[in-house]
């Protein structure tokens, strides 16, 4: 069956152009505004001083929004992360990725 695979094929291309355009317009300020939840353990400003959680300062946009699908995916797994990353929308995402890269 030729249709099967040519419509995942489509659908998996009409994602990944949908993705691409989300990491393009990641927006900072209203990033800024969601990351405070993340601030609980990644530090002020993702400026983690726990060596139990990762610095998100400065951090590729590319690399936060990859691990946020993994984990919301869960293909890459850690317990408290599973459990945030699935409310979280794509836009989300790219909004946060966008300001933890902002941060020098
Ligand atoms: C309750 C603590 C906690 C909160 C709140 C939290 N995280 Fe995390 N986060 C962790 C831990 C612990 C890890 C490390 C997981 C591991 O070791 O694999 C992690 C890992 C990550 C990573 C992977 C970093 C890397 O270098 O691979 C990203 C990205 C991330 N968190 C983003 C966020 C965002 C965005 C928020 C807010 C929406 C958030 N986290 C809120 C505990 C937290």
């Amino acid at each position: 069956m030729l249709g099967y695979r040519v419509t995942r094929l489509l659908i998996t291309l009409a994602l990944m152009s949908f993705a691409s355009t989300a990491i393009a317009a990641g927006n900072p300020s209203a990033g800024k505004f969601k990351a405070i939840s993340c601030q609980v353990c990644h530090g002020k400003d993702g400026r983690s001083t726990n060596p139990l959680y990762p610095r998100l300062a400065g951090q590729h946009a590319a690399y936060i929004e990859k691990q946020m699908h993994d984990f919301k995916a869960k293909r890459r797994i850690d317990p408290v992360m599973n459990e945030m990353a699935p409310s979280m929308s794509d836009r989300d995402i790219a909004d946060i990725a966008a300001y933890f890269q902002s941060i020098k």
